[in-house]
């Protein structure tokens, strides 16, 4: 394994870096209220955290202090630079592109803030946003922030299903959705199926209004009383709008994300805590300045794309870049003609996208320039030191650092990585916890491991950017991160800590798949892949995938002898789930291996997938030992 730093180096760790580590660590209190300086309040905070990993469990931070998170964005910068670029928006063809700077910003997050106040919507209440990648998506974060609503971001991706269930949980009361989303040379039906959506909730959805962007023009059913258009609405009103002062415990956010169970879980994320670690976090991961062009390629819909499309450096007065397409169409290295186009300084993307560029012919990536990038992030899946090594010598030009950063919906923000000018990188390893970031090894005991070793990361000290609670399930929060290492968050990855304290992330210990960064939990599957009433019962596993990262398989039982038609899985996985997470592929079987209590041993269907077959244990323990040897037979079979 490649475990020297690189370039090399004898002292990784800057002494800027190093002061701030001790500061942290000495007296959290002080550090965090002094990190709270970042942002302008209404009311300072006295106090950091009240958090507590015991009992009940509580996340609480800054919890006296009183602020707005859009005022923080846009109202501070507008003072002193309102002709600065806030966002620059580049659309997926040549030509369409706008440069919004924050005084225009601010007032276009005021009209809408001003529409939604008018459609009834008080502090408290969820909005949901289902829009691709266009400036109204930002605009939308930033005006429910503005009166208090709580905004939920939900994926363009998702089904009707997928989308309904989140309606239905969230409560949302408006729905800012597009008319039809472009992706490449397809187009997304977004008001269609979110219509389908707000039918299949039924008497449980509290939708009143969809509001609908255009963003193709197409033209799109509209219901009489419920449906609104964007750019209609927003006309009627002026472009200043009071912000409405918040607690800092008060939810900014709802995001689902994917768990062990079926059920997603919508994580509640703060305004004070969350927005201190957005600002702090942007600033010394990346070493961001005011004056970068700042882009991070995600979806607004995941948590990277709130943290650092949005909040991170809008909260630090930078210019933020929204591409609106993939990255090499309608030519390959589509990306690196935004980049140079667009001046982009700071880079940020997933693995997935690397691994594909570097399939592509190096001339792509050497035909363009991009002299102006100064920093180049990646997240969501582990990067292998090659991809790393290509992403800094091809993209980089050797010049520019790369952080490999690990953090998860749940922690708001960058929590493991190597900060940009002030960490060395190794590549393939994270790297080094933030300061003020408690990381601890657990082995299966509960029991800390010291020095270097391996075992269950976890996080023994909360940090502000950490997760309250998932939305109206507070047990269930409980229950799911903090029992499996007492008196610890656990994250549900596995990690090694090497003989410098750098962490290499292994990798999820739990039912959860990480396909291109997308995180899809196995039972989600199997729930939907069970609506097929053909079929008696079914397992989801992740394998290793040479461009995804992980692959997802679904072992299927068909309930009767004879003919079974494996699509019908792939079109109940799109309709409960989303077209993102049909399989990659299938295996009809005749029973999965059991223990005799009934529990599947994924373990075995996993290597059997993935055709590693030394090591395949005890098959005693199973209820049939007979059928490890079948499945690998008919694995082969329907490869
Ligand atoms: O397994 C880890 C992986 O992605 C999971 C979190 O997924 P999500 O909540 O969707 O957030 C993704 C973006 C923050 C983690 O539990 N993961 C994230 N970053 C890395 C990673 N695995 C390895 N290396 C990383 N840098």
């Amino acid at each position: 394994m490649v475990d020297a730093f690189f370039p090399a180096t004898d002292n990784p760790v800057s002494d800027r870096y190093q002061d701030l580590v001790q500061r942290a660590q000495r007296d959290p209190e002080e550090f965090w209220l002094a990190q709270a300086q970042r942002l302008a309040w209404h009311t300072q905070p006295m106090h950091a955290s009240r958090s507590d990993f015991t009992g009940d469990v509580r996340v609480s931070w800054y919890e006296d202090g009183r602020l707005n998170a859009a005022e923080n964005c846009l109202d501070r910068h507008v003072l002193y630079q309102p002709d600065n670029a806030a966002l620059i928006w580049q659309g997926q063809e040549d030509g369409h592109r706008e440069v919004i700077s924050y005084r225009e910003l601010h007032a276009r997050v005021c009209r809408l803030a001003n529409v939604l106040r008018r459609l009834g919507v008080k502090k408290g209440d969820r909005v949901a946003i289902h829009l691709p990648m266009v400036a109204e998506g930002v605009i939308s974060m930033l005006a429910c922030a503005r009166i208090g609503a709580v905004h939920v971001v939900l994926f363009g991706g998702f089904s009707a299903e997928g989308l309904a269930e989140r309606l239905t949980d969230s409560g949302a009361v408006v729905v800012i959705t597009a008319d039809v989303a472009r992706r490449g040379p397809k187009k997304i039906p977004s008001k269609t199926t979110m219509d389908e959506a707000i039918k299949l909730c039924g008497a449980q959805s509290a939708v009143r209004n969809v509001l609908v962007v255009p963003v193709t023009g197409a033209d799109v059913p509209m219901q009489k009383g419920r449906d609104l258009s964007y750019t209609a609405e927003v006309a009627l009103e002026i472009p200043d709008c009071p912000a409405e002062v918040m607690n800092a415990c008060d939810p900014l956010f709802l995001l689902y994300t994917s768990g062990s169970t079926g059920r997603p879980k919508g994580l509640v994320h703060s305004t004070g805590g969350y927005l201190v670690w957005a600002s702090f976090t942007q600033e010394l991961v990346f070493d961001a300045k005011p004056t970068d062009v700042f882009w991070c390629t995600a979806d607004t819909s995941w948590i990277t794309g709130h943290t650092y499309v949005v909040y991170g450096p809008l909260v630090n007065g930078g210019t933020i870049l929204v591409y609106e397409g993939l990255p090499s169409w309608p030519q390959p290295g589509r990306w690196w003609d935004v980049i140079d186009q667009n001046q982009v300084s700071v880079f940020y993307t997933s693995p997935t996208v690397i691994r594909a560029a570097m399939r592509e012919d190096d001339s792509v990536v050497q035909s363009r320039s991009l002299s102006s990038l100064r920093v180049l992030g990646t997240v969501g899946e582990p990067i292998s030191p090659e991809a790393w090594k290509w992403f800094y010598a091809e993209v980089g030009r050797n010049a520019c650092p790369v952080v490999d950063t690990w953090w998860q919906t749940e922690t708001g923000g960058v929590m493991i990585t190597a900060c940009a000018q002030n960490v060395a990188g190794k590549p393939g390893a994270a790297g080094l916890p933030l300061p003020g970031v408690a990381v601890t090894l657990t082995d299966a005991k509960g029991q800390d491991i010291e020095g270097e070793g391996e075992g269950l990361l976890c996080l023994a000290q909360s940090w502000p950017g950490q997760a309250m609670t998932l939305w109206q399930d507070h047990e269930r929060f409980r229950k799911t991160y903090f029992t499996t290492c007492p008196g610890h968050y656990f994250s549900g990855d596995g990690a090694r800590r090497d003989a410098t304290g750098y962490y290499w992330i292994t990798g999820r210990v739990d039912d959860v798949v990480n396909v291109s960064g997308h995180r899809i939990g196995t039972a989600e599957i199997e729930d939907a892949v069970a609506e097929d009433h053909a079929v008696v019962e079914s397992a989801a596993v992740g394998v290793p995938h040479d461009l995804k990262g992980q692959a997802l398989v679904v072992f299927v039982v068909p309930k009767a002898e004879g003919a079974f038609d494996a699509t019908a899985v792939n079109k109940a996985v799109a309709a409960g789930v989303g077209r993102y997470a049909v399989p990659e592929k299938i295996y009809v079987v005749p029973d999965l291996p059991k223990t005799r209590s009934g529990k599947i041993v994924r373990r075995l269907l996993r290597k059997i997938a993935a055709n590693d077959l030394d090591n395949m244990g005890d098959l005693s323990t199973l209820a049939d030992p007979d059928i490890v040897a079948e499945l690998i037979k008919l694995v082969a079979q329907q490869n």
